[in-house]
């Protein structure tokens, strides 16, 4: 697994669809560029999903809001004083972790010391095996598990009741700094995530700000303006995708956790009471909208909340299976009037919505989904990469992206450099760049060219010949099947449009 992962990253980098932000300086942590073929695939799966939530649906409309806000936004929201995470120093390192992340990986690594044990059995019995009886009964492996759920509770517990039980939990289990094995560690804190910023040149006047740490509550504070010149109806929604900021103290694996980021979150404003209708049928919805990418239904699971954030009366996450495993790629939440309300209070104006059928005001409820951006193309990027054997044993690198999402549609390649082909294939290029966006390529043979391609997950090759010349056919390649078509120029349009649209 860490094979692949280590894949799919140095893959990014030499297909041109991700760089370490500022690397002629080695980089900065956390923060990723996207190149000539990452800002493609990632402006699709925006498109894709703005596609199906503002224009697929009558009662959602879109905002875009500024990433500065002000700064009583943060204090009504609760992030001033609750968006923090829990640190842990090393005294000899000086070295700062996340103090619930050292325990969890510790609990990770026993873990897998009962995966391996149960991975030894499997390839010892072969057919005969029964997993479940095994790991009932084999007692390193229960030992192993019963400390794994255990820990993890314990972790739980602490992280609610009292900081410092956490502490007292890497003491016991005699967790060390990863990095220099020392044992020395300070109490545990809170750190708050937000950047801080600020406005305006002067000492004296200058205002501290933040750089939002998600989207949502430019929908919150602009709620009445949208529903007063939009004429909105309860229910209704409001979609918005935008970047965020959080000075993320783990910060690893890839583009996974960053700390700058996009968002794409649409706030869904329905009457008190009807939330947990409006709650399931998100839910599902948007379960349905990444089915439809067609990555595999068994890549995705639910995982519902117990303990629910203070503003929420129900929380669920949409889990993917990434190359370290299932981890939260959307959340669906159900915010109650929580946000409204804090702004209500912070900022002295009513937030209330007249419902001319109920004939009274309320402030109505929400239900919230918010799914990062990035995250959805390392799901994408990493599921599709694949290393395909073929028939005559060869192996070739393919990028199966859904075709929709792909950042180039066809690629035009004349079979010699000479002999007019590279004209006939500018012309096919100048009549196909109006509807899709199509690459050139000339250099190395045929072969190698289509195997680029595959890499860049380019649904179609259409390669020029001499037959070209007097029939006005080509070949259409295409990537997933390696089947190679004879069609006419002029039908290339329709055949691409039917692959890649929505
Ligand atoms: N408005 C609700 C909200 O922000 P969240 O669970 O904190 O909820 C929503 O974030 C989504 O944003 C997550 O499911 C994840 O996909 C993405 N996300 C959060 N933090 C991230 C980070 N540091 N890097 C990349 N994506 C992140």
């Amino acid at each position: 697994q860490e094979d692949i992962f280590k894949n799919v990253v140095s893959h990014a980098k030499e297909y041109g669809f991700i760089f370490p932000s500022s690397e002629v300086y080695d980089g900065l942590s956390a923060v990723y560029d996207y190149a000539q073929n990452g800002v493609e695939l990632k402006k699709n799966i925006r498109e894709y999903w703005w596609k199906s939530m503002v224009q697929m649906n009558e009662n959602i409309v879109g905002l875009d809001a500024a990433i500065l806000m002000h700064p009583t936004t943060w204090k009504a929201s609760g992030h001033v004083d609750a968006f923090n995470d829990p640190l842990i120093d090393n005294k000899d390192s000086k070295k700062r972790y996340r103090a619930d992340v050292l325990v969890e990986d510790h609990a990770e690594k026993i873990n897998q010391k009962a995966q391996k044990e149960i991975e030894k059995a499997r390839a010892r019995f072969g057919d005969a095996f029964n997993e479940e009886e095994f790991v009932a009964t084999n007692a390193r492996v229960v030992e192993y598990l019963s400390k794994y759920k255990e820990i993890l509770s314990r972790l739980a517990k602490g992280m609610t009741d009292d900081l410092q039980d956490v502490k007292a939990l890497i003491e016991e289990l005699e967790i060390a700094d990863p990095e220099t094995g020392s044992r020395n560690w300070t109490d545990v804190k809170q750190f708050n995530l937000m950047f801080g910023t600020k406005l305006g040149a002067s000492a004296d006047s200058a205002m501290d700000l933040y750089l939002r740490p998600e989207t949502a509550q430019g929908i919150f504070v602009n709620f009445l303006n949208v529903q007063k010149s939009g004429r909105m109806k309860v229910p209704f929604g409001i979609a918005q995708t935008g970047k965020a900021f959080r000075n993320e103290i783990v910060a690893r694996q890839f583009i996974f956790r960053m700390r700058e980021f996009e968002q794409m979150e649409m706030q869904f404003f329905v009457r008190p009471g009807e939330e947990m209708k409006w709650y399931h049928h998100w839910k599902e919805t948007r379960l349905n909208w990444h089915l439809s990418l067609g990555l595999g239904k068994e890549n995705y699971r639910f995982h519902d909340h117990e303990k629910l954030a203070h503003y929420a009366n129900a929380a669920a996450d949409i889990e993917f299976n990434f190359p370290f495993g299932f981890k939260e790629l959307e959340g669906i939440h159900s915010r109650t009037d929580f946000d409204l309300k804090a702004h209500e209070q912070y900022s002295g104006r009513k937030l209330q919505y007249f419902d001319p059928e109920l004939n009274e005001n309320y402030v109505p409820y929400v239900v919230e989904t918010s799914v990062g951006l990035d995250r959805m193309f390392l799901a994408v990027f990493a599921t599709s990469l694949q290393e395909e054997t073929l028939e005559d044993g060869s192996t070739r690198t393919v990028l199966k992206l859904p075709s929709v999402l792909a950042p180039t549609k066809a690629a035009v390649l004349p079979l010699i450099k000479r002999d007019g082909l590279p004209e006939i294939s500018k012309k096919i290029i100048d009549d196909l760049k109006w509807d899709f966006t199509v690459a050139y390529d000339e250099k190395d043979a045929v072969g190698r060219r289509y195997r680029r391609q595959d890499a860049l997950g380019t649904p179609f090759c259409i390669t020029v010949d001499h037959q070209t010349i007097e029939d006005q056919t080509v070949t259409i390649r295409h990537r997933d099947t390696m089947k190679q078509d004879r069609v006419k120029i002029s039908e290339l349009k329709d055949i691409i449009e039917n692959e890649v649209s929505m």
